[in-house]
């Protein structure tokens, strides 16, 4: 009984009590914004992040349309690259999201989302700013 409460209590944890729940304003130049769809099932999460000048993140928000694994997982998310440069936080991996909140195989598709999720956002800053740098950039 007590293996299976703690089984599934960091999902219900994190789903009853999601923790950075949110938007961050899209326009800003030092936010990224990640917006993916699990194909398997229709659901759509969004994760954002605040970047500093020192390339750490200093703020994530998300928001999720969809179960409770990936509401859970998008929540994980928030607090586990919080303070992370980039490259760290592009690389944690879906399966570390699965073991830590105990998803089923047939959840892992949950966790997914939200390593795209924080990987697109990760892109959607890099590009901003490589704008930003071109544009700073006067012509010859
Ligand atoms: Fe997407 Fe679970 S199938 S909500
Ligand atoms: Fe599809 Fe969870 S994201 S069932």
């Amino acid at each position: 009984r007590i293996m299976k409460r703690s089984y599934h209590e960091k999902v219900i944890d994190h789903y009853e009590n999601p923790r950075n729940v949110g938007n961050l304003p899209k326009g800003d130049m030092d936010v990224g914004t990640g917006l993916v769809g699990a194909p398997a099932c229709g659901d759509v999460m969004k994760l954002q992040i605040r970047v500093g000048e020192d390339g750490v993140i200093s703020e994530v928000k998300f928001k999720t349309f969809g179960c409770g694994s990936a509401i859970a997982s998008s929540s994980y998310m928030t607090e586990r690259v919080k303070g992370m440069t980039l490259e760290q936080a592009g690389a944690v991996k879906n399966t570390e999201i699965a073991k830590e909140l105990c998803l089923p195989p047939v959840k892992l598709h949950c966790s997914l989302l939200a390593e795209d999720a924080i990987k697109s956002a990760i892109k959607d800053y890099q590009t901003k700013r490589a704008k930003r740098t071109a544009a700073a950039t006067p012509p010859p």
